[in-house]
């Protein structure tokens, strides 16, 4: 038996993952039975952070595949290479092996980000693999997965555009695991560390930052409010600008960097830029600014 806490604050401490101590003794647990993990949550909330982390952390082989409408069975599985088949028939050497028949064979992790962008023709070659734990290839092969073969597959809800729904089937052979926003004192630690901010003023910056995208989801005129990299990206700019008092560099720094990162609700007067500046004006004079 795994000592879950243990785990959990060994992974905090080597892959610097602050929080998240709940979902990562749910994900240890869920890893210690051999299941296969679906982590799902909003855009930024962490998801391919804790993903890599538990990877790396069980020391295994990682094999990534990010997902899109294009992501074919053979992407996934594999194929034979023609010019070698007719040279050489079909054997082993004619065939390239895809990340998930290398994770079956050699073992490791099979990591499948935005897993709900799959179409559902190469969300149906993972099935078997998935509960059985065996890949038949035609003409070559059938793969029985290595005792250390494991899926960690995260996706964002499925309300977002571009996104098609997951199937029944594949949904069932998951563990889900599900991410909410962080609590604003650990958005503000995780903004301090990935921002490398390092002058005097990396609180205040931080704690700054973090309102400015907390305002963002709140706000009734924004339909998609910021991920936390919104706040990552605003702070480094504030760092670099080197001046931390000027309502000025907030202004422009917010804009450049959330700009794309929100989406506003249909029909109204005001502009992005405007929305984004009275936000950020609204943040700096409740705050004890300069
Ligand atoms: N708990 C955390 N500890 C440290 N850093 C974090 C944590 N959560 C998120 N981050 C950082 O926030 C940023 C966004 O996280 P990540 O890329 O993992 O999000 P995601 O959920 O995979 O997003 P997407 O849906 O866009 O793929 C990264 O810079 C990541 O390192
Ligand atoms: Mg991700």
């Amino acid at each position: 038996m795994v000592d879950i806490t243990t785990a959990v604050k060994d992974i905090q401490d080597k892959y610097k993952v602050i929080g998240r101590t709940e979902e990562l003794k749910q994900i240890v647990l869920a890893h210690s039975v051999n299941k296969n993990i679906l982590i799902e949550g909003e855009v930024g909330v962490g998801k391919t952070r804790l993903a890599k982390a538990i990877a790396e952390y069980y020391d295994t082989n990682f094999y990534r595949v990010d997902c899109s409408e294009e992501l074919l069975p053979h992407n996934l599985v594999g194929y034979f290479e023609p010019p070698l088949v007719i040279a050489k028939g079909y054997i082993e050497d004619s065939y390239k092996n895809g990340p998930l028949a290398l994770a079956m064979m050699n073992g490791g992790c099979l990591f499948i980000n935005e897993i709900n962008r799959m179409p559902e023709s190469t969300q149906n070659s993972l099935l078997t693999s998935l509960d059985e734990g065996i890949l038949k290839i035609p003409k070559l092969k059938t793969i029985i997965a290595h005792k250390d073969f494991f899926v960690i597959a995260t996706q964002n809800p499925s309300a977002h555009v571009g996104v098609t729904v997951l199937g029944e089937a594949l949904k069932d052979r998951f563990i889900w695991i599900n991410l909410d926003y962080q609590r604003s004192e650990e958005e503000i630690l995780i903004i301090k560390q990935e921002s490398n901010l390092n002058s005097g003023n990396a609180d205040k910056i931080a704690a700054l930052s973090q309102q400015v995208i907390q305002i963002t989801r709140e706000n009734t005129s924004i339909r998609r409010g910021s991920s936390i990299r919104g706040a990552i990206d605003l702070a480094t700019l504030i760092n670099q600008y080197g001046n931390s008092n000027s309502t000025k560099n907030w202004v422009e720094a917010a804009i450049m960097a959330l700009y794309n990162k929100i989406e506003l609700e249909d029909g109204l007067t005001q502009s992005k830029k405007e929305i984004i500046t009275n936000i950020v004006l609204a943040v700096l004079n409740k705050s004890d600014f300069q």
